[in-house]
């Protein structure tokens, strides 16, 4: 049997930095399935697809295969054959995912590929409805937070790091209004799974918040 760790939680939570690094102290996989509805994303805007029209998202999503492979540890997406890691974390990529990933036939062509990673290997996976939804029976499940503000900071400075100019209650607004469509949209929004353990990361560390979730699993 695979051993399964569920995590959620909102963007800017920390998910894929703490994820990658317990799957390195732990030697599991780590699947990043906000990276695959990235990909889906970008499928959508090469298409030209109106994001208010759902019938044409569920009809682009059909001509999109999304497969996963890994690289020295590191996943690698693929689009329809085409590695996309480098394309797919843009502001325009990321708008479309948050109404694309909205989409219930969207939903259910990712659902299948991260089960079957799940079945086939020891996995650490982040997203927004693993614990609710993809895995249930997750052997660890944590729901992944902190507030807003301390959300926005991280990311502010993420890009003025990279010599991006930005504006820090601008990005605060964005997070809030992409939590607000994430929790509120009909299928599977994000939200704690009953059995999840909370961890707020507004004031830790990311040494502590992965030493955190190391404690919880417990393989033989
Ligand atoms: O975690 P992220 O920012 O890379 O996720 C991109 C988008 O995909 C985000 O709007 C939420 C959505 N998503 C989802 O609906 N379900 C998941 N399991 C993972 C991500």
């Amino acid at each position: 049997m695979s051993y399964q760790v569920a995590i959620d939680g909102p963007a800017g939570a920390g998910k894929s930095t703490i994820a990658r690094q317990v799957a390195k102290n732990k030697g599991f996989i780590y699947v990043d399935t906000g990276a695959m509805y990235r990909a889906m994303a970008l499928h959508m805007i090469r298409s030209n697809v109106d994001t208010k029209d759902a019938e044409a998202i569920a009809k682009a999503s059909e001509t999109a295969d999304i497969s996963i492979q890994y690289v020295d540890g590191e996943q690698i997406v693929l689009l329809n054959g085409e590695n996309v890691n480098g394309l797919i974390r843009t502001p325009q990529v990321s708008a479309m995912a948050s109404v694309s990933s909205a989409n219930p036939q969207v939903r259910a062509r990712l659902l299948h590929l991260q089960q079957k990673l799940a079945d086939e290997n020891d996995v650490i996976m982040d997203g927004r409805d693993i614990g609710t939804c993809v895995l249930p029976h997750a052997d660890v499940k944590v729901y992944l937070t902190a507030s807003a503000r301390v959300r926005a900071q991280r990311r502010y400075k993420e890009l003025v790091a990279k010599g991006e100019s930005c504006d820090l209650d601008q990005i605060e607004a964005e997070i809030k209004e992409r939590d607000h469509r994430d929790m509120t949209r009909e299928h599977a929004p994000l939200k704690q799974a009953e059995d999840a353990q909370l961890l707020d990361s507004s004031d830790m560390t990311i040494e502590q918040v992965v030493d955190a979730i190391c404690n919880l699993i417990h393989k033989d």
